[in-house]
């Protein structure tokens, strides 16, 4: 499916029935890392899951320029007026997560309830903030299969690198076809995004915070605790034997803990 809105053409999914779940998806991937969600959470009318690809990801247009998380955000309230959905449960995964507070900031009315991912609050530290800039040039020069190939290995468990090639090879090809406009636009954006910890104490909706206890990106035992700590009543679960795609890895633990928090919370 496809929406016309804010200038672009956004890709997305839509399937079951339920509470409407929005699922956004980290960098540098695209709606298929929520395939297990589609699959296993539609059914049985848990939730009405809509999966987009972000701006400059996947099958939706790519203009050039810096994709700042309000920009997405604004992408996701457009997708929403057009699907003449009101209030949202919104999930995010890493950038998606990012995304999910500039969500909360600007449009705390259309929020249900919150699903925080294998993300942070905090906005860059400088050394991460030149990293981002370095790798816009590596890419500029090299194209984007350099970036993915170091990327890949930080982004799953160790067991998953080892018991599960397939799994493994469908990362990395989701990686290398995203455009590189979409790529650099999409570090430019992280690079300036904002520190959101102040915000966490202002959620006020139902909130489930998912890490993979394996995640070297953003650690459980660091950023899941704090994140979870911040928000008030939220609840935090850790995947064993998963990484930075916790969804992925461990598909059937994460979607026993979405659907049991869709259901206990009556989000
Ligand atoms: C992601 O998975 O979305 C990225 O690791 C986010 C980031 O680069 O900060």
């Amino acid at each position: 499916m496809e929406a016309l809105m804010n200038g672009i053409h956004l890709h997305y999914v839509q399937a079951g029935k339920g509470a409407p779940l929005l699922l956004v998806h980290g960098y540098p991937l695209d709606h298929t890392l929520w395939q297990p969600q589609v699959d296993g959470l539609a059914d049985a009318n848990v939730a009405r899951v809509i999966a987009p690809d972000l701006r400059g990801f996947g099958q939706s247009d790519a203009p050039e320029g810096v994709y700042t998380m309000e920009t997405h955000a604004d992408d996701l309230r457009a997708l929403l007026d057009v699907l003449q959905v009101e209030r949202v449960v919104v999930c995010g995964l890493s950038m998606g997560g990012y995304i999910a507070l500039a969500f909360w900031r600007k449009y705390a009315d259309r929020v249900r309830g919150l699903i925080l991912v294998d993300t942070r609050a905090g906005a860059d530290a400088p050394a991460a903030r030149q990293a981002r800039l370095d790798m816009v040039e590596q890419v500029r020069q090299h194209g984007s299969a350099p970036a993915a190939d170091a990327m890949l290995s930080r982004l799953l468990a160790s067991s998953t690198h080892q018991s599960r090639p397939a799994l493994v090879e469908s990362v990395h090809a989701m990686m290398l076809r995203q455009p590189l406009v979409g790529i650099i636009g999409a570090q430019l954006g992280m690079a300036e995004r904002p520190d959101s910890t102040a915000l966490l104490s202002t959620i006020t909706v139902p909130t489930l915070v998912v890490f993979g206890a394996e995640d070297i990106i953003t650690p459980a035992e660091t950023e899941g605790r704090s994140l979870a700590d911040a928000i008030p009543g939220a609840k935090l679960v850790i995947i064993p034997n998963a990484g930075h795609l916790s969804n992925l890895e461990q598909p059937e633990v994460f979607n026993a803990a979405v659907r049991e928090f869709l259901l206990a919370r009556d989000v």
